[in-house]
């Protein structure tokens, strides 16, 4: 456990949690909370780093029966006798948030590579919810809207010309990897997921109880590990479906660390330009620096996720799937 005068990274880490969680005002507080409290920060800086996330805290800590409320009672699970068995929660689970209103961004993106059939493989796809554009109908809001798929609407406000395709592609294969899979035929899983939801988010939590219900309908085909180690085999059961396979991540590659990012980009970059398939790439904008680069405009406060096709940037998403910015001169079709 570290000292007192030692809890500079993880104040620091906290008091931008609470920036980052300004949606959620109980979160806000609880991070805000956390920031100042030497006690608390000192219990939390004895996780492993990447288990310090208040996400991953805050969901776990209602996992043992929590409620959105006072700071004062997290502070007391925390610090009280239950501190055992959160921590045990803490370090079985992860942040594993699957939000399928990433698909209005992923929807136009696919809408640029013709109207063939397509093959998805979606690296870190959690319970896989995201292989499943073809089962929603699309509203963006001041851009267009897609009809027709006989399933729930995502709603979303767009500015610039989004690439609102006019209708969506077949899709022969829906294949993810995950280094832990969520399964959405399992009770416990699922309800792992619904907790991610930061409280007040109540229209997420609607949003991810639907599509776990579209999903296991035909659940996807889910393989365990490492992107990087099963990409080609995930590649290969794609391509062997008979459409054009397509390589997508959201929210995912931010868990890479320095040399994996790197070597992504390259095997993408590289299976790109040998036609292996085509490459979709939603993250934060320090996650894949040269993607965010070649954007004309910068990220802004309601759009601060880079959507790049084929490597190339093309716009700018909130990254829960609250705004979608597309940028002038990219939206045409590269398939
Ligand atoms: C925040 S979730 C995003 C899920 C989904 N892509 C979405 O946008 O809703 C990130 C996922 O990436 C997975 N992940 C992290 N590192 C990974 C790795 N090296 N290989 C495979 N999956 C990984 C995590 O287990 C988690 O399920």
């Amino acid at each position: 456990m570290l000292p007192l005068n030692d809890l500079t990274d993880i104040r620091t880490s906290y008091r931008l949690h609470a920036v980052e969680m300004s949606t959620s005002p109980c979160y806000h507080a609880w991070a805000s909370a956390v920031a100042e409290d030497p006690e608390v920060l000192r219990v939390l800086s004895d996780l492993p780093t990447l288990k310090q996330q208040a996400n991953l805290v805050f969901a776990a800590a209602r996992r043992h029966g929590l409620e959105p409320g006072p700071y004062d009672d997290l502070r007391a699970l925390l610090l009280g006798p239950e501190w055992p068995a959160v921590r045990e929660t803490i370090l079985a689970r992860r942040t594993q948030t699957n939000e399928v209103a990433r698909l209005a961004a992923l929807t136009p993106a696919l809408g640029m590579l013709g109207d063939g059939p397509l093959a998805l493989v979606e690296l870190g796809a959690s319970a896989g919810l995201c292989l499943y554009p073809d089962r929603y109908d699309y509203l963006w809001d001041g851009a267009g809207e897609l009809r027709g798929s006989g399933g729930p609407t995502l709603r979303i406000p767009a500015v610039g010309p989004v690439p609102v395709p006019a209708g969506m592609p077949p899709i022969t294969a829906r294949v993810g990897i995950d280094l832990n899979p969520l399964d959405v035929t399992d009770q416990e899983d699922m309800s792992w997921l619904l907790t991610l939801i930061w409280p007040g988010h109540d229209e997420r939590r609607d949003r991810l109880a639907t599509a776990i219900e579209v999903t296991r309908a035909e659940p996807p085909h889910l393989l365990v590990g490492d992107m990087l180690d099963r990409l080609d085999e995930a590649l290969e059961l794609a391509a062997a479906s008979g459409g054009t396979p397509v390589v997508h991540h959201s929210a995912a590659a931010a868990y890479l660390d320095a040399q994996d990012r790197a070597e992504l980009e390259s095997r993408m970059r590289t299976l790109v330009a040998a036609g292996r398939c085509h490459w979709i790439s939603l993250e934060g904008p320090r996650v894949l620096p040269s993607l965010a680069a070649a954007v004309p405009s910068p990220p802004d406060a309601d759009h601060h996720f880079c959507l790049a096709v084929d490597g190339r940037a093309v716009g700018w998403f909130q990254g829960h799937g609250a705004a979608l910015r597309w940028d002038a001169d990219t939206a045409r079709t590269i398939g």
